[in-house]
């Protein structure tokens, strides 16, 4: 049993393969956190809640209450009542007084997990996965909050999630309500975060964590490229294979808070949810609300083992689609290709040359509807500009399909652009601010999908395309983040709720996109790298990491994207060189090496490049099709790291029952009277031999990992080898 309950003792044991949480109730009903950490097998206790400490109890101390407040650990804070931590929970009632005190009521224990109304969220059976449900109450306020744990024994991993009930008479109006809070004593931690910005997203971030708040987030109406909703802190001495971790993860597309705050006494309270800036939520009586969900998980074995256990989970319980645990088409985009200037014919061009290397799918990217020709029109017009796309769509699907690829297609459902038939229909279905002109962002503006009706049309022009074409693939662009925070459809009181429900219309459209077209395989993409989060991936198995294709600057952003997310989920295609956004030329191998670590495709004119390298093309697509159920379902080992040493890069893959290993390597900059590098490989069986594959030797998995590989020098910047070892 994943939980029990110590009904003397009033603990709640929640444990996994390798992990125990202890959560206590004091006598007065305050719910505290005891214990994160390593599993505990034998008799557990509460003293950690330091009940009998000064500051005392209520119970024991009235004058003192709120020193208890600030200090006590608790599993769930609220604002106004003493605690001047951060709080998780702020709510005010209708004479508009801000503070609640929620204490333990009752609680539920079950096998299985419920689905958050709305919103994405791991999913397992019985067997998987076992929920606690424990439910506090203001008494005051006619208020329920539940919290909620959900335990996944083997990935080592506990979802956590917010319900709040409205019992009451009073309108009450939400201020803040996070999914997740931890805490704990500082153990010196070091606070890990991966931040960057449009082409160079999810780079990895780490700093001692010091007095006071510290935070990333974002305000941006999307997850963003700029800063990422995952946190994890540290002990000083964690590397890849050991140390302490404590992650979260939030299951979420919009705006959030990550945050860790060193307090007074030396602890520590992490927090995470949506952020309570620019978020109300007006809680009528009776009625309820649903925060996101945030992924928790501990490691004591370093950044490797959280990184495993992060593919594991979203592997088995985030991804929904088909394509989980399948091969996806090498696919080859024409954006970077040809950008708008296409048609029928130049399409045709590339995909009777990419037939000829192998490739297997052709996307046609922006540029294909209305009159658009540049970025300064047409969202919105989802109609195929014939002119372009000569004879219709499905003439060209028709065509493509003849050739032998499959096709696949671009939209950006949640824009309009100011030219265009939509506009001109309906210009109040862009968010919008009274009197004042909207802020232009790639000439674009933001429809407002808080609202029914707008999200209706929104998906019937989507699917009426899909219906009439045999489209086996959907790119789902959002190429500008929010701004003019106004609906012509809220009132005064409910405009603080539009970020939110914003985020709930765009689920609900690929809710049901992917309800109506089981098959497809969706990409979510957010003008690069913009919107990789969970909440993404609970719709579409893969999402483009990064308008950046050049290959050194994408070691980085994979290496900070795959800390997190399976390789299966990362979107990464060879592009051409010079590179389209940082100038850079390297190797066309080295562009193939670093892109079979994703979901592997092609972003060039196909027609144009060089010989050599095309030639180099259907060797890619075989290497592809060799290495990627490995890459796809395997084990993930970072070995080097180019971002922090400057010079070579390197991660291996292992198959789960470690009969293979992939490992790759890129040399970054080339160096002088070098002799050849070692390098401590992991992922290996290690009273197993292996044989490398090309040669005649045979290594044992002990060797490889205790004494080192050796890497044979290389001349060069940016070259790189991949070593494939089998066991014997
Ligand atoms: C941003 C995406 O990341 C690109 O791949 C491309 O689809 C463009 N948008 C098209 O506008």
């Amino acid at each position: 049993m994943a939980i029990q309950y110590q009904e003397h003792k009033k603990i709640f044991e929640l444990h996994t393969k390798s992990s125990t949480y202890l959560i206590g109730i004091t006598p007065e009903g305050y719910v505290g956190h005891i214990y994160y950490g390593k599993r505990l097998h034998r008799e557990v206790s509460a003293y950690l809640l330091r009940t009998a400490e000064a500051p005392f109890t209520p119970e024991v101390n009235k004058r003192e209450k709120v020193a208890f407040m600030d200090s006590f650990p608790m599993e769930y804070p609220v604002g106004g009542t003493g605690d001047y931590r951060e709080s998780c929970f702020n709510v005010r009632n209708e004479k508009g007084q801000m503070g609640s005190e929620l204490l333990y009521r009752t609680h539920e224990i079950y096998k299985g997990k419920k689905k958050l109304e709305g919103l994405p969220a791991s999913f397992g059976n019985g067997e998987e996965v076992e929920t606690l449900e424990i439910t506090l109450a203001d008494e005051v306020l006619g208020l329920e909050t539940v919290l909620c744990y959900s335990v996944f024994e083997k990935e080592d991993m506990i979802a956590r999630s917010i319900r709040v009930n409205n019992k009451g008479s009073e309108t009450l109006l939400l201020e803040k309500v996070y999914s997740a809070c931890l805490d704990m004593d500082n153990d010196a931690f070091e606070m890990i975060s991966l931040c960057g910005g449009w082409a160079r997203e999810r780079n990895i971030q780490r700093t001692p964590l010091h007095y006071g708040k510290q935070s990333i987030c974002s305000l941006r109406g999307e997850s963003s490229h700029q800063e990422h909703p995952f946190i994890a802190l540290v002990t000083p001495e964690t590397t890849q294979k050991q140390g302490e971790v404590y992650a979260m993860h939030f299951v979420y597309s919009g705006n959030f808070l990550a945050q860790a705050e060193v307090s007074q006494f030396d602890s520590v309270r992490m927090v995470m949810g949506i952020h309570g800036e620019q978020f109300t939520w007006k809680l009528s009586s009776g009625e309820s609300f649903q925060a996101p969900e945030v992924i928790c998980t501990y490691s004591g074995e370093g950044l490797g083992k959280m990184s495993r256990s992060f593919h594991d989970f979203y592997r088995n319980h985030m991804i929904r689609s088909v394509y989980n645990h399948k091969k996806r088409p090498v696919l080859i985009n024409n954006w970077e290709a040809t950008y708008f200037d296409f048609d029928d014919e130049k399409l045709l061009d590339i995909a009777k040359e990419a037939k000829s290397c192998g490739i297997e799918m052709l996307v046609m990217d922006d540029g294909w509807f209305g009159k658009r020709n540049f970025d300064d029109n047409s969202l919105g017009d989802w109609v195929v500009n014939e002119e372009k796309i000569k004879g219709g769509l499905k003439k060209l699907v028709d065509q493509v399909n003849g050739i032998g690829l499959e096709f696949g297609i671009w939209f950006e459902p949640e824009m309009v652009s100011p030219d265009s038939e939509l506009y001109r229909a309906h210009p109040d279905w862009a968010l919008q601010i009274d009197g004042r002109e909207g802020s232009m962002c790639r000439n674009q503006y933001v429809l407002d999908l808080s609202r029914a009706e707008i999200v209706d049309c929104v998906y019937e022009s989507v699917a009426k395309i899909l219906r009439n074409a045999n489209v086996r693939y959907v790119k789902w662009d959002m190429n500008r983040q929010l701004t003019d925070l106004g609906s012509v459809c809220l009132d005064r009181e409910r405009h603080k709720e539009l970020f939110h429900r914003y985020v709930l219309g765009v689920y609900e459209l690929q809710e049901r996109l992917v309800t109506e077209f089981p098959e497809l395989l969706l990409e979510n993409c957010s003008g690069g790298g913009g919107r990789f989060d969970p909440g993404m991936l609970y719709y579409s198995p893969q999402i483009w990491c990064s308008d950046d294709t050049d290959a050194v600057e994408r070691l980085a952003i994979q290496e900070g994207t795959a800390l997190i997310y399976p390789l299966s989920a990362m979107g990464a295609h060879i592009s051409d060189c010079p590179n389209h956004i940082t100038g850079r030329v390297t190797p066309f191998e080295t562009r193939g090496h670093v892109a079979l670590a994703g979901s592997f495709g092609y972003e060039l004119d196909i027609t144009k490049i060089p010989e050599a390298e095309r030639e180099m093309i259907s060797g890619q697509v075989e290497m592809y099709h060799a290495y990627n159920d490995l890459v796809r379902e395997g084990d993930y080992y970072r070995i080097a790291s180019y971002h922090e040493n400057n010079k070579f890069d390197a991660w291996a893959v292992s198959s789960k029952d470690k009969t293979e290993v992939l490992v790759t390597y890129v040399q970054v900059l080339a160096e002088p009277n070098r002799r050849s590098r070692k390098l401590y490989l992991q992922g290996f069986d290690e009273c197993a031999l292996y044989h490398l594959e090309g040669t005649e030797q045979v290594y044992s998995g002990e060797m490889l990992m205790y004494g080192g590989f050796l890497m044979e020098p290389m001349k060069g910047d940016y070259v790189s080898r991949l070593y494939y070892f089998i066991k014997e």
